[in-house]
């Protein structure tokens, strides 16, 4: 049953009113998100958390790798481009991670408040091929730019 966007877009926004914790919303699009498309196995974010390092944060299905720094991986080319990585075959893609030897095609999204912040990506593993659209990229665009906008941007001081 594919995603309605509609539907998401309203369940979070009840779900997510007035929150402006990064982890508290990510924890629950996660969740959302996961259960509402049978193309997404793998659903979940990696935070900025010290210059050009992405870590892990919620997410649904397998363990995900901890650490990603931005020179590696289909999130590390969404963080440091800020652009929108729409991959139908991973093992086209030079440096892809994979996480899990299932994953066919992903789909990376970075996340950004509403001072235009890098806050993190959030990273959609799927075991098809070529499963995600620019529809989902688009639609998943404004969701994360309407629940991520009051989300303050990463602070590094203490960090080496
Ligand atoms: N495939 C991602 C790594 C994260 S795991 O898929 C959860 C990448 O290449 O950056």
């Amino acid at each position: 049953m594919p995603v309605n966007y509609d539907e998401l877009e309203n369940t979070l926004a009840s779900l997510t009113a007035g929150e402006c914790d990064g982890v508290a919303l990510m924890a629950t699009i996660a969740c959302e998100l996961h259960h509402c498309d049978d193309r997404f196995d793998w659903t979940g974010f990696y935070r900025v958390t010290a210059p050009d390092v992405l870590k892990i944060g919620p997410y649904q299905g397998g363990h995900g790798c901890l650490v990603i720094p931005f020179d590696r991986g289909v999130c590390g080319a969404a963080a440091r481009n800020r652009t929108v990585q729409l991959v139908g075959d991973v093992s086209a893609f030079p440096g892809h991670i994979a996480c899990a030897a299932s994953t066919r095609s992903e789909l990376v999204l970075p996340v950004m408040n509403g001072d235009g912040a890098l806050i993190g990506v959030l990273d959609i593993d799927s075991n098809q091929p070529d499963a995600f659209t620019q529809t989902d990229a688009d639609r998943l665009s404004l969701i994360l730019a309407r629940c991520f906008k009051d989300v303050a941007a990463p602070d590094f001081r203490g960090h080496a």
